[in-house]
């Protein structure tokens, strides 16, 4: 019991306590509600296993337009999982039992989700237009936003219209951000999406501290022109911060000192720590503790996204988002894309057994897309430990990958027809190209949905030898290649199809699984918006530099890598 309740006279102690007790009770009837609905899943799913997804569509012509939900010219068709009415009964009743509904209204309220960190995650309240948004303290969060947007709007409109002139006078032409993590891949990710958009500055990302990416980039680049972004929402990340440090000495020979603090801009909560560094104060655009770092895209760690696009663009790409936020709120479970995705998610990895989920956008532009869900998901739900500190007891987030397509269907497409483990897949597909020929993105469409009609469907053995037949080939042959050929198909894909990637579009993807993400730590428990895991490599790895550098006695280090240590410097100082 807290201090402040010693203070409290004796009914209002037993009041807390009786509170205290019924949450107790809720929370331990919740779990008991949740274990039941999960035992009535896995008998559904002993149910259905041996039915294949040929037999769910042969039984139901209408599968293809009631498995589907649209939200404005974006699609999201689901019929092609592993799943009947009766799971999707199931799964929602298991998202009423983890009260999912609750959990939204409370991270839109500004409850401090995040225990372990004693934080909001107020994401939404960075696009939203209008609404109280409050924080922890009280204040309301898209006012702070607007705020600081409004100073964002204005300086990149002086970007854009040539007026940011660098220490020389000259106009500023390109913008390097240097950020990992949350700080890059969602910008990254936009950037390339965009970069169709040509009538603003360039931009460049840098985020790993293997100094080869950073002299690359800015061996092309003119100091005088070039504005160098501090993505880091801590100011501590020292990858980030060894790389703002050379970038500094870069501008400082070109510029000078003085000049090199004029090419500086700061995205940030620690504004102190920026101002330490030498960004001018109206160079740092910050936001709050209340934004988690894989979900900052929205905040001035993207930026970068309205000095390529511009203003309204950028504006669309929020309104995007913000549709999203209020579907997810607002629409009943069984029509709630994010939800509908996050307990398909839920039966694939913990019903069915999937251990991995494959991400192919086949849109060259969403190239970057895979690599930003894989901290989206597996940095939000890849842990093994309940939000009360104990053990969730289920399988959480899957292994995430992928690649484009039809790059990916030469690559890892093999395993996802006739591996002997099952990977999901999610698939995502503009009906108008932003580019190249139509011929080109017939072909593209047409294997996007191939793919998914394949992966479901299969071929049967006897169908590879009818093929074989009809080819020609003789019976020796068929009898060889029959046994190879055949796809046992039933393997689950997902697929968005909107008009075209405009900036809404990616708004909208960008929140759906953001809230896909949110919504499968509710059922599963964990903490989505912290990043333990994280923190043991980086304190190993800042205790062992020195040790690299050969500043200090590998005595400290772990023998397996003092042996390491000791061939390096052996590598570096031969005798
Ligand atoms: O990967 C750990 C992490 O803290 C991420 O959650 C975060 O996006 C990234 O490092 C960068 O952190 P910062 O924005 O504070 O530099």
């Amino acid at each position: 019991m807290s201090q402040e309740s010693t203070e409290l006279n004796a009914s209002d102690r037993s009041l807390l306590a009786r509170r205290e007790a019924s949450q107790a009770e809720t929370k331990k009837d919740q779990e008991l509600r949740k274990k039941s609905v999960l035992a009535q899943l896995e008998a559904h799913r002993d149910e259905i296993a041996p039915v294949h997804m040929r037999a769910l569509f042969a039984s139901d012509p209408s599968r293809p337009e009631r498995y589907a939900v649209a939200l404005d010219d974006l699609t999201f068709d689901f019929s092609r999982q592993k799943l009947t009415d009766k799971t999707l009964g199931l799964l929602l009743d298991l998202a009423n039992a983890a009260k999912l509904p609750d959990a939204i209204e409370a991270m839109y309220t500004g409850d401090c989700v995040n225990r372990t960190e004693g934080r909001a995650a107020l994401h939404p309240a960075l696009r939203a237009k209008g609404g109280y948004w409050p924080t922890p303290e009280g204040e309301c969060a898209r006012q702070k936003a607007t705020a600081v947007r409004d100073r964002v709007r204005a300086f990149i409109g002086r970007l854009r219209a040539g007026l940011v002139l660098g220490a020389t006078g000259s106009p500023i032409t390109d913008i390097v951000s240097l950020g990992v993590g949350g700080s890059d891949l969602g910008p990254f990710m936009a950037a390339r999406a965009f970069d169709y958009f040509e009538d603003g500055p360039s931009v460049h990302f840098i985020a790993n501290v293997d100094g080869i990416e950073l002299a690359e980039t800015l061996r092309r680049l003119h100091p005088s022109k070039t504005l160098i972004l501090v993505a880091s929402k801590s100011f501590s990340t020292l990858e980030t911060l060894e790389n703002a440090k050379s970038a500094r000495e870069w501008l400082t020979e070109g510029l000078g000192e003085v000049g090199a603090r004029k090419h500086f801009l700061a995205a940030t909560v620690n504004v102190p720590a920026a101002l330490d560094f030498g960004v001018p104060r109206e160079q740092i655009f910050e936001f709050w503790d209340w934004v988690g770092g894989r979900f900052s895209i929205w905040s001035s760690v993207g930026l970068t996204i309205p000095a390529l696009i511009g203003w309204r663009r950028y504006e669309e790409f929020l309104e995007g988002a913000a549709e999203v936020d209020r579907h997810f709120r607002e629409a009943p479970l069984r029509e709630n894309i994010p939800a509908l995705l996050a307990l398909i998610g839920v039966w694939n990895r913990n019903l069915l057994g999937h251990e991995a989920i494959a991400i192919c956008p086949y849109d060259h532009r969403l190239r970057r897309l895979p690599s930003y869900l894989q901290q989206l998901e597996m940095e939000s739900n890849g842990k093994r430990t309940t939000r009360d500190g104990g053990r969730v007891g289920l399988d959480t987030a899957p292994v995430l990958f992928g690649e484009p397509g039809t790059n990916a269907q030469h690559s890892f497409f093999q395993l996802l027809h006739q591996g002997s483990q099952v990977a999901p897949a999610d698939f995502f597909v503009a009906a108008k190209p932003t580019g190249g020929s139509d011929a080109q993105h017939a072909l593209l469409v047409a294997n996007c949905f191939a793919q998914a009609e394949a992966l479901a469907i299969g071929l049967t053995e006897p169908e590879a030898r009818e093929t074989l037949a009809s080819e020609g080939k003789d019976a020796a042959t068929i009898d060889r290649i029959a046994p190879h050929m055949a796809c046992p198909g039933d393997r689950p894909t997902n697929l968005f199809l909107y008009r075209q990637l405009e900036p809404r579009t990616l708004g909208r993807l960008i929140a759906i699984y953001e809230h896909k993400v949110f919504a499968q730590g509710v059922i599963w428990n964990v903490e989505s918006f912290d990043q333990w895991g994280v923190e043991l490599g980086k304190r190993r790895a800042k205790s062992l530099t020195p040790l690299v550098r050969g500043d200090a006695p590998s005595e400290d280090a772990h023998p397996s890598v003092r042996n390491l240590v000791k061939r390096l410097h052996a590598l570096r100082n031969p005798q």
